[in-house]
């Protein structure tokens, strides 16, 4: 049976992983899988973590199921941290959330959930998205199309074309959009976009999907989530996938979180009947180790300001690096207007080369970013930031 199969090419983010660790090159630069690294090139686990860590670990009496849903304590402190918590649709309980394998899980279930409700619903994603909402929507059954979005030269995002190509767009179809820091491009709605998007969403009945993958690594924790709490506040129905792999640091526990805004609590509880139910048919429920660390971090009011703090930390490097790189590129003689990196939002920027640079700075400098010259700003660090600078003026000079 298994004869027959061709072995796939590597994936093209997670295949970088091994490629930058294979390289023996002192001076290799991996800006590859968005992580968050610090100034020695580390990922770590936050202090909060893993205070919160040892708590549970004291604390947990039995390892017995805990349903799909996953903890109580979970699901109620990340909807707030989501919604804010005094949001009118939490006032009003229309939001069920449920506890996912990581962001992803949240993807791939909500896609399931939506197939449920509207068998031949097409999803729209922005032009480019993250490589793996294909896979994760396409896979659960949904049609996918494209909406206009990045616009390479200005670096900015295309809104009128977006809002033409989603004009068309009507009841039982879904709009994913990214809540923030968008992956790939960095380039965020305004809060002026996020309003007219609402309205359209309103008029013409689609129901947007809000992938908010890095909450509070753009511009805060409460600024980055105000296009799902706009749209919350103004659309009867709305479908949040959230990821705390960035915002808490826990990549490999998998923890994230799916929520549903129906329209009243009755339709919400309903839909919360099937989403349990695609999530029984899947992997049954989600593992708890990851969940409860986040529920002891929202709801201990220390351990919460410690992550906050941390969080902010972490956030403050990011922008700050960013307006470094526009400044070492500018002081290097690139002759191109890098201006826009120091604009943009998140992880992510495109550098705007093409395939054969991107490859020229792997193989000539070991370099390593996304084939699309996507860059994960987080890599940079002080001490190879002159050479990264350096080597990108050299390849366009070339
Ligand atoms: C990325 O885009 O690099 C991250 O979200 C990691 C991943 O799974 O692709």
């Amino acid at each position: 049976m298994f004869s027959s199969l061709n072995a796939l090419a590597p994936d093209p983010i997670l295949g970088l992983i091994a490629l930058a660790n294979q390289d023996s090159n002192p001076r290799k630069v991996d800006l590859g899988v968005g992580v968050y690294k610090d100034e020695s090139g580390l990922t770590p686990i936050m202090a909060a973590v893993k205070a919160a860590e040892q708590r549970c670990f004291q604390s947990e009496i039995s390892k017995a199921y805990i349903g799909p849903a996953g903890p109580v304590e979970f699901n109620s402190g990340i909807r707030e941290l989501i919604f804010g918590a005094q949001h009118a649709v939490l006032q009003a309980d229309r939001v069920r959330t449920v506890l996912t394998p990581g962001g992803c899980g949240a993807l791939r279930v909500g896609a399931e959930f939506l197939k449920r409700c509207s068998e031949n619903a097409t999803v729209w994603v922005s032009d480019p998205t993250w490589a793996n909402h294909l896979p994760l929507l396409g896979n659960a059954g949904l049609k996918l199309a494209e909406y206009p979005y990045y616009e390479a030269g200005s670096e900015g995002i295309k809104f009128d074309e977006m809002m033409s190509a989603l004009a068309n767009v009507g009841r039982g179809d879904i709009v994913l959009l990214h809540g923030c820091c968008h992956n790939p491009c960095g380039a965020d709605l305004s809060e002026e976009q996020w309003r007219a998007l609402t309205e359209l969403a309103d008029k013409n009945g689609f129901l947007p999907f809000i992938d908010l993958a890095y909450q509070g690594f753009g511009r805060g924790l409460d600024e980055d989530a105000y296009g799902v709490r706009y749209m919350a506040q103004h659309l009867p129905e709305l479908l949040v996938a959230s990821s705390c792999s960035k915002n808490f640091g826990l990549y490999r526990e998998r923890v994230g979180s799916l929520s549903v805004l129906g329209n009243n609590p009755t339709q919400a509880d309903a839909a919360l009947t099937h989403i349990n139910n695609v999530v029984r048919g899947n992997y049954s429920m989600p593992p708890s180790h990851g969940g409860a660390i986040v529920g002891e971090i929202l709801a201990d009011a220390a351990l919460r300001q410690d992550w906050e703090s941390e969080l902010s930390a972490m956030r403050d490097r990011i922008n700050q690096l960013r307006v470094l790189l526009v400044d070492k590129l500018h002081g290097q003689g690139a002759d191109r207007d890098f201006s826009f990196i120091a604009k943009q939002h998140g992880m992510f920027s495109f550098l705007g080369l093409s395939v054969a640079q991107v490859d020229q700075l792997r193989e000539q400098f070991s370099i390593y970013m996304v084939g699309s010259s996507r860059v994960n700003i987080a890599g940079i660090a002080q001490s190879n930031i002159d050479y990264l600078a350096q080597s990108i003026t050299a390849v366009l000079a070339s």
